[in-house]
């Protein structure tokens, strides 16, 4: 980041939250605040809130917030920079000159060549379909069934069989270095001899484009049986496959609530043309914990529409507990007898595959009659071992209401006595360890063990054939529940359906060390909020808890700036603790700990909490089991004194 801190404040200043949001979102006046529907998921009641006092926005359904740059980056899918520079000229005000660094400006620039080449790559290819050597390209799609217009909405196109340098010609015209053309992706390079030969040739090109509708990379498929069917370009500067997905930029502006997830460009093309122009796919890798998380910014629902074949379902059974991490309810579309959505609108049609849309699976069922297919219910082991497993799977089901309709489902489908599934369930819930699946309360955990049991027991399934290195990253680290603060201790109110904070005092059921530390994480940024609340308490507090005293990652971050401002300023601007962090996400974290509600109502329980939260901070301390005897003597006696300081809010 190259803007001072003053250049920043005077951009956000000069930019009114509620003004620049509300020329995006309807936004009706709710006590000291403005609510409207979130522009980030689908939403049918507002839970998206503006403060003007806070010059901050949050919404309570997604958990995405932050100050005004924030949201121009996220609803305007602009960069930080872009973002600010949006702003600046909206109130008029002149930025100073760039001072970038040298690699920074590299980084920069190199992104905007790759961009420029694949956008000329993009129009030749688009030009060849519609010239006369792009006459096979040209039938090729209208055997497929689509239409010009089709065509032109996803600017498809063509890399002709003759002249087989075709591209690299008109980028030389066009003044490109073979540097840059070697960085695209879009030439093979024969090192020996340092020559350069069009990657796509004799292929239909589909251009990939991000959301911003910039070309990013690009898929090329034979016109044949010839293997491989699929070419695509390599990950680049620009092109990341695990964080991207074919049509979104399409998709995006459905009206509907929900998307489908298919597998296969073609898939996604038949679907926009029959009228579904809410599909997308991933780009020729499996579905990552990347693809989830962006999907989980558009919506909360999705249908997945897989090939029917044993590869397909093998990825569906992959992707459902990943979508489900990512706070997404899937729903399988059934395609039996076709192989894909292509096929089957080919064969039945767009209504079919509206009725077929509306009747998707659920995916608990689904999961079920997969898992079926691994049992023989004529043998009776076999058969225990299948509705145990069933058990696991209901029992894991948060409310009594859904576990009773689920084990109904199962009855009516696999012709199993009531009481008898009833007791298996029954028996999971009281000794969850039975068996192979997790404890029956936590959804999270017994998702991520049948992952596991899953992936283990079936490796070997998976798309082969795809090009090589495409195989998405292990997803071992990723938890989009920390990131998006989702299980961060939030839940609703029952009576005022105002989101809270669990207080921190609140035990949770398993407390394994990955809890405890998402519960030192709560005090630290209660604590930060008590801080932002109270600045008269900051005096108090940095006798005790510095900001080395946060542990390490964002909340540590975040306590330096708040410290920083509490001494310089005496109080938080919180708007502007935020323009510390560029990166969105951080922002949405950062942005949590100022809407961090506790439940305390009077003002001795307030302080009481606060004391409490600080009690929790000064213990969880890195500092705070010291080798030396001395000084772990003296903070057992700060915490002492800590337990019954007075505490005046
Ligand atoms: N894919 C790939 N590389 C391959 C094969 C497939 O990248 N060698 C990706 C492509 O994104 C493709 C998707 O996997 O769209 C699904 O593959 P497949 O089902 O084989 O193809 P379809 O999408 O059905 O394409 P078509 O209908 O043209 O055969
Ligand atoms: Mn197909």
């Amino acid at each position: 980041m190259y803007y001072s801190e003053e250049i920043l404040d005077q951009v956000c200043m000069a930019n009114d939250i509620v003004d620049v949001i509300g020329q995006n979102v309807q936004l009706k006046r709710a006590g000291s605040n403005y609510v409207g529907l979130c522009p980030f998921h689908n939403e049918k009641t507002p839970s998206f809130s503006v403060s003007r006092q806070k010059q901050m926005y949050y919404c309570f359904g997604c958990h995405r917030g932050g100050n005004v740059i924030t949201f121009v980056e996220e609803y305007h899918n602009m960069t930080f920079l872009e973002a600010v520079g949006f702003l600046a000229q909206r109130a008029g005000i002149l930025l100073p000159e760039k001072e970038i660094s040298a690699a920074e400006k590299r980084g920069m620039s190199e992104r905007a060549e790759l961009l420029d080449v694949n956008r000329l790559a993009g129009i030749y290819y688009y030009c060849s379909l519609r010239s006369p050597a792009g006459k096979t390209g040209m039938e090729y799609f209208i055997s497929r069934g689509l239409s010009e217009e089709t065509m032109k909405a996803f600017a498809l196109g063509y890399a002709p069989k003759t002249p087989s340098d075709g591209l690299y010609r008109y980028m030389k015209s066009k003044g490109i270095s073979d540097d840059l053309l070697r960085r695209s992706g879009l030439m093979n390079v024969d090192e020996k001899r340092g020559t350069m030969y069009d990657k796509f040739w004799n292929r239909v090109i589909f251009p990939i484009l991000d959301p911003s509708n910039r070309i990013i990379g690009f898929g090329g498929r034979v016109m044949g049986d010839a293997k491989p069917k699929y070419l695509n370009s390599p990950e680049t500067k620009i092109f990341d496959k695990s964080r991207n997905l074919y049509a979104l930029n399409l998709a995006r502006r459905t009206r509907e609530d929900y998307l489908v997830l298919c597998e296969g460009y073609m898939d996604v093309i038949s679907m926009h043309q029959a009228g579904f122009t809410n599909a997308v796919a991933s780009l020729g890798t499996s579905l990552t914990p990347g693809h989830c998380s962006l999907l989980s910014r558009y919506t909360r629902r999705i249908v997945l529409s897989y090939d029917s074949d044993r590869a397909g379902v093998a990825a569906a059974m992959r992707a459902i507990p990943m979508l489900r991490k990512a706070g997404i309810t899937p729903k399988i579309l059934r395609l039996d007898p076709y192989k894909d959505p292509d096929e089957l609108i080919l064969s039945l049609g767009q209504d079919a595959m509206k009725e077929r849309l509306e009747n998707a699976q659920n995916a608990l069922m689904f999961e079920i009659e997969v898992t079926r297919r691994e049992y023989d219910l004529n043998d009776p082991d076999s058969k225990t071992r299948f509705f145990e497993n069933t058990a696991g799977r209901i029992a894991e089901l948060e409310t009594e209401m859904e576990r009773q309709n689920y084990i109904d489902a199962v009855c009516r489908e696999y012709l199993v006595e009531r009481g008898q599934l009833q007791e298996l369930v029954t028996r999971r819930l009281v000794n969850p360890s039975a068996g192979d699946y997790g404890s029956g309360g936590m959804r999270a955990m017994g998702t991520a063990l049948r992952q596991n049991d899953f992936s283990s027991s079936r490796s070997g399934f998976g798309r082969m054939e795809m090009d090589e290195g495409e195989i998405p990253s292990p997803d071992a680290e990723y938890d989009p529940a920390a990131l998006y603060g989702y299980d961060s201790g939030f839940y609703e109110d029952e009576e005022t359906g105002e989101m809270l904070q669990a207080p921190p005092t609140a035990t949770r059921k398993r407390r394994s060390s990955t809890v405890r530390e998402q519960g030192e994480d709560i005090s630290r940024r209660l604590l930060l909020n008590y801080l932002c609340r109270y600045p008269g308490i900051f005096g108090l507090v940095k006798q005790y808890v510095g900001p080395e005293d946060f542990g390490g990652g964002l909340t540590a971050q975040a306590a330096r700036v708040i410290y920083g401002q509490l001494e310089k300023k005496g109080k938080v601007e919180e708007a502007s603790v935020l323009s510390h962090f560029p990166e969105a996400q951080d922002q949405m974290q950062i942005a949590g700990i100022f809407h961090t509600l506790d439940q305390a109502s009077t003002g001795k329980e307030r302080e009481k909490a606060v004391r409490e939260t600080l009690v929790k901070v000064f213990a969880a301390s890195p500092a705070a089991s010291p080798a030396d005897l001395g000084k772990a003597i003296l903070r057992k006696k700060q915490e002492a004194e800590l337990r019954s300081v007075r505490i005046t809010l």
